[in-house]
């Protein structure tokens, strides 16, 4: 079984103090990962960029791509955050005994209008092959329009959940899908073909909209992948041992088709 599962970046850093990391919430999460690799699950771990990235890439307004000289070094100093933090997730991967290899999206992926048009990741899946666990996670990458733009962990999930994985796992810190983000918010524990209007209008309705720039639009893509998608709390390692050992816990599953 290939197992895409994203570490949010709300959960592997405290979001809002630049390039800080939560070493007790990683160190969890990677001895999770490491249990099941042993257990012959495939893992491919892709990662959010958390306030390693976040802060300096506002602050620089690399979203809509560079515009000066001076630009290129914000960048690549964008990067170069992400790197590190990559590496703190594959050392503590490593430290679990997994064959972690960091794969950086600035180095195999191109966008166009901010969205992936070539994602080379045939070195990628032959580690996998291979038995290693390849580590990738959200970056600045080129673009054929803006000269450089943005690819977030989510946009390298969706295109694992095109083409390879069995499960997409993103643990973040919420719970799952809430019916709404005030405290009347109920989790929604499954999406299908069958409840997905409703659920859609309900999230459409919600704050979420505003709160993530388009939870409706993420959701409705959720459902044209070829694999289930689970949002769940990554502050709950056992939640996500529920999800890989198919049990029921608390979790939002996503099931196309
Ligand atoms: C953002 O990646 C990448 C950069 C800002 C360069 P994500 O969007 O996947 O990161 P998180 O999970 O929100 O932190």
């Amino acid at each position: 079984m290939i197992v895409a599962i994203k570490l949010g970046g709300s959960i592997i850093t405290q979001k809002s103090r630049f390039k800080t990391p939560e070493p007790a919430a990683i160190d969890a999460l990677c001895a999770l990962i490491g249990e099941y690799h042993k257990k012959g699950v495939k893992f491919i771990v892709v990662h959010g960029a958390g306030s390693y990235a976040h802060i300096p890439a506002k602050e620089y307004g690399l979203a809509d791509g560079i515009k000066t000289e001076e630009g290129l070094v914000h960048y690549a100093s964008v990067h170069s955050l992400c790197e590190e933090l990559s590496t703190i997730i594959t050392n503590s991967l490593i430290r679990h005994g997994v064959p972690a290899i960091s794969f950086h999206p600035a180095t195999f992926v191109t966008q166009n209008k901010k969205l992936p048009v070539k994602i080379d990741d045939k070195l990628l899946l032959r580690y996998l092959k291979e038995g290693f666990v390849p580590v990738t996670h959200g970056d600045v990458v080129l673009d054929k329009s803006l000269r450089t733009s943005i690819i977030s962990g989510d946009g390298l999930m969706d295109h694992f959940g095109k083409e390879l994985a069995d499960k997409l796992i993103y643990a973040s810190d919420v719970d799952g899908l809430l019916s709404s983000l005030d405290v009347k918010g109920e989790l929604i524990r499954d999406v299908t073909k069958k409840n997905f209007d409703g659920v859609y209008r309900m999230v459409s309705g919600s704050q979420h909209t505003d709160v993530t720039g388009g939870m409706s639009g993420k959701i409705k893509n959720l459902m044209t992948l070829k694999c289930p998608t689970y949002l769940v709390n990554g502050k709950h390692p056992n939640r996500i041992r529920s999800i890989l050992d198919g049990k029921k816990d608390i979790y939002t599953k996503f099931t196309p088709g």
